[in-house]
């Protein structure tokens, strides 16, 4: 079978990895794809908001299943596009993917459907919005409503910064349309996890769990970025609190979702604040996470390629997934300056070392090709994905596999990885 791949991040680099391993799979094709993950797929140079485009070299090469990695194509309804040419395609379809595309949304769907989530309200005037914040003081939680690649979410701590930020968003000047409604919500305390799971609607099958580091530096400080590092399992995720965030979390939005006419098919991320035996959800994504499926799919034992055909299919009764019993760290290697402006085009050293490791294997997220050189041309360049049989070997060897590339300007968190190891 042939598969296509939709996306170009680290997310997509491992996915093609995951999916090319498969007895099942004799091509894959990544649309736009990077150089990285051309070294073991191919290219095409197709933009993900290509629908069109997409479904048209989808059907000219026969491709069996399509996977969407990144949420603008969901959002903007492919999956339902491919439905209706009778092609198997992999993700939420348009009218289930607004759980990530509108935090109103999602955040009306929780209540209403008691899934348990901080105290909020939903504004689209200025006025109002600031006696909100008033009333409630700081510390306070300002979001803009629609998609803005993780960065549309202030964590105020005084009132006038979350009074700037919504007089930022509503004006229409910070996220332009995502920001004309914006949910003001109460500030949760507790660790984070990511819970993923595949559905077909009814059925739940749990990923391994996650953790995140959003914040740009050491000690979870700085701006929020799309992700600094991701690993799994994250053992804040305790038994008791993995069977809360199945049923009061997965099943009940599941449920939800179908009772509300949305039937969610694909793969169901929530962020959860996690505080002592407290659950709440922060967010829902309707994809993988970026990086969280990096060190997922390298701890995934099973061939993804039947679950990803059986979510499609509608039906994943009676599939479970097998895990290595190792643990797996991915940090993030980032461009000089970002998450805000910056550099592109440093050329990238030390892949080769890199690639001679054991048990470590390097995703490209943002990197270009230049006379046979790689060279940085994203945010997020690389992510540099270790295995070993625990949380601390997984570290050192991620770390090892990082200290071995360099470029101008490079930096990375030293710290992914370390509340695991404070439980
Ligand atoms: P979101 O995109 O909604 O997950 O928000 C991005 C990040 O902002 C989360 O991963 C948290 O670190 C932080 N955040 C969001 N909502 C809250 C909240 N209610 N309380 C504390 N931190 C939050
Ligand atoms: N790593 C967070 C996200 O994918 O949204």
């Amino acid at each position: 079978m042939k598969v296509l791949v939709i996306g170009s991040g680290g997310r997509e680099h491992a996915l093609v990895w995951k999916i090319a391993h498969s007895p099942l799979v004799e091509e894959v094709f990544c649309a736009p794809g990077n150089p990285g993950i051309g070294r073991i797929a191919t290219n095409v140079p197709l933009s993900v908001d290509d629908l069109p485009g997409l479904l048209a070299f989808a059907k000219n090469e026969g491709v069996g299943l399509t996977v969407v990695g990144p949420e603008l194509p969901l959002s903007l309804g492919i999956v339902d596009l491919f439905e209706e040419h009778g092609m198997k395609i992999f993700g939420a379809r348009r009218n289930a993917a607004l759980i990530e595309a509108s935090k109103a949304f999602s955040k009306d769907l929780m209540k209403k459907y008691h899934v348990p989530t901080a105290f909020y309200e939903v504004f689209t005037e200025i006025d109002p919005a600031v006696a909100f914040i008033e009333k409630h003081g700081a510390p306070i939680v300002v979001k803009a409503d629609g998609l803005a690649a993780g960065k549309g979410v202030i964590v105020a701590l005084t009132e006038e910064e979350a009074i700037a930020a919504v007089r930022e968003m509503l004006s229409g000047n910070a996220f332009g349309d995502a920001g004309s409604r914006v949910v003001i919500e109460e500030f949760l305390r507790g660790e984070e996890a990511s819970f993923l799971a595949f559905t077909d609607g009814r059925n739940i099958i749990p990923l391994a769990s996650a953790q995140d580091h959003k914040a740009v530096y050491d000690g979870d400080t700085g701006p929020n970025t799309g992700g600094m590092g991701a690993y799994s399992p994250a053992p804040v995720v305790t038994p008791a609190i993995h069977a809360k965030a199945m049923d009061e979390v997965m099943r009940r939005t599941v449920d939800g979702m179908a009772a509300e006419g949305r039937p969610y098919r694909g793969v169901l991320y929530a962020g959860l604040m996690i505080d002592g035996e407290s659950v709440k959800t922060l967010e829902f994504n309707a994809r993988f996470g970026d990086p969280e499926c990096q060190p997922l799919l390298m701890r995934m034992k099973s061939d993804i390629v039947p679950i990803l055909m059986a979510v499609a299919d509608g039906d994943i009764s009676g599939m479970e997934i097998e895990w290595h019993d190792m643990a797996a760290v991915c940090v993030v290697m980032a461009s000089g300056g970002y998450p805000g402006d910056y550099r592109k085009g440093d050329e990238i050293s030390g892949l080769d070392a890199a690639a001679a490791i054991d048990d470590l294997f390097v995703f490209h997220a943002g990197t270009a090709e230049k006379g046979g050189r790689f060279v940085t041309s994203g945010g997020r360049v690389l992510g540099v994905t270790g295995r070993g049989g625990t949380v601390a070997d997984a570290i050192a060897k991620a770390y090892e596999g990082v200290e071995s590339i360099s470029w101008e300007g490079v930096h990375y968190r030293r710290d992914i990885g370390k509340k695991a190891l404070g439980r």
